[in-house]
Parts: structure tokens; C-alpha cells; sequence
């Protein structure tokens, strides 16, 4: 039984140097120069998803004060300079208002403490998510 246990310890530790020496090898390979900027694009670009789940966090557990938090960092999403703007496209500008918009209206409906209203208007948030996505998948746009 000792032994079976020794035997199943090395190979465990064997598979962790592996794994490790593989990880030092492979690291500095996966991240090429010039791609560390869209890697940290697209994680704060994702990072809206991140809030979004706070928020039904906050819906879910009456949490308002984390439901504020969530809809002040989703705004500044679109505030940050790693924001992906498409500066000349009418149509992208306005679904980014859009989202802000939404992303008050939210805000006043926590003023209310009414969870039915917040959730009616984190809905409506999370339909310009899809909107704008649809959008910017037409038109190719891509981080
Ligand atoms: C006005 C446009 C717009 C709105 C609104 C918007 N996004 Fe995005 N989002 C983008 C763009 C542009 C990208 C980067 C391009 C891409 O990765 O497809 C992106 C990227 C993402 C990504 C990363 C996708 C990937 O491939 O890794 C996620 C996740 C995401 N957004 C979620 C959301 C959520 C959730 C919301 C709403 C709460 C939202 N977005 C609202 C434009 C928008």
C-alpha cells in the first residue's frame, strides 16, 4: 500500500515538473510582441461581461450597492482608452450611446430599490449588448 502510494506521489510530481517546464517553454511563444495590446483589448472589451454578471449578482441577492459598482465600471468601459471606437461609423456611435443610455436608465431604476424595475432595465441593457454585437459581426469588425 506504501509503495503504491509512493509510486502514485512521483508520478503526480513528475507530471507538475512537466507540466511546469512546458508552461516556462511555451509562455513566451503564445504571447507574441505587438499582440499583448489586443490580448488587453479584448480583456477589457470582455471585461463588460464580468459587470454584467455582478449585476445579476446584485439582482439575485438584493445587492444594490453592487449592482451601482458594476454599471459605473461598465460606463467607464466606454470611456477607456482600450475601448474599440470606430470613430467614423455613424451607426457604431449611436449603439455605443445607446448602451450608456441604457446603462443610466439602469442606474435610476436601483435609485428605486425596485428589483422588478432594475431588472426590466438590465434587460433592455443587455438587448444593446446583442446589438451592437450583431453589428460589428456584419460588419467584420474584429479586436
Ligand atoms: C457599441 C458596441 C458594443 C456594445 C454596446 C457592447 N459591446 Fe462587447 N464588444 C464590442 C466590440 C467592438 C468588441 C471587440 C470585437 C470582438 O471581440 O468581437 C467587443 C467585445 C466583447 C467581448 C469579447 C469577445 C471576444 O471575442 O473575446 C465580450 C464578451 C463582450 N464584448 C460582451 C459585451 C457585453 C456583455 C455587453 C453589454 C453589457 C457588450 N459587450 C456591449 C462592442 C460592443
Amino acid at each position: 500500500m506504501n509503495r503504491l502510494l509512493i509510486i502514485l506521489c512521483s508520478v503526480t510530481l513528475l507530471v507538475t515538473c512537466l507540466a511546469m517546464t512546458w508552461q516556462q517553454e511555451e509562455s513566451p511563444g503564445v504571447v507574441l510582441p505587438g499582440d499583448s495590446q489586443r490580448i488587453a483589448r479584448r480583456d477589457f472589451m470582455r471585461s463588460k461581461l464580468m459587470y454584467s454578471q455582478l449585476i445579476l449578482e446584485g439582482l439575485t441577492t438584493h445587492n444594490f450597492d453592487m449592482i451601482n459598482e458594476a454599471i459605473s465600471n461598465m460606463k467607464m468601459v466606454t470611456e477607456g482608452e482600450l475601448w474599440v471606437a470606430v470613430d467614423d461609423d455613424p451607426e457604431y456611435l449611436e449603439l455605443t450611446a445607446d448602451f450608456r443610455k441604457a446603462a443610466t436608465r439602469l442606474q435610476e431604476a436601483v435609485d428605486t430599490k425596485s428589483v422588478d424595475g432594475t431588472a426590466m432595465r438590465f434587460y433592455q441593457l443587455n438587448t444593446t449588448c446583442i446589438d451592437c454585437h450583431q453589428y460589428i459581426r456584419g460588419r467584420g469588425y474584429k479586436l
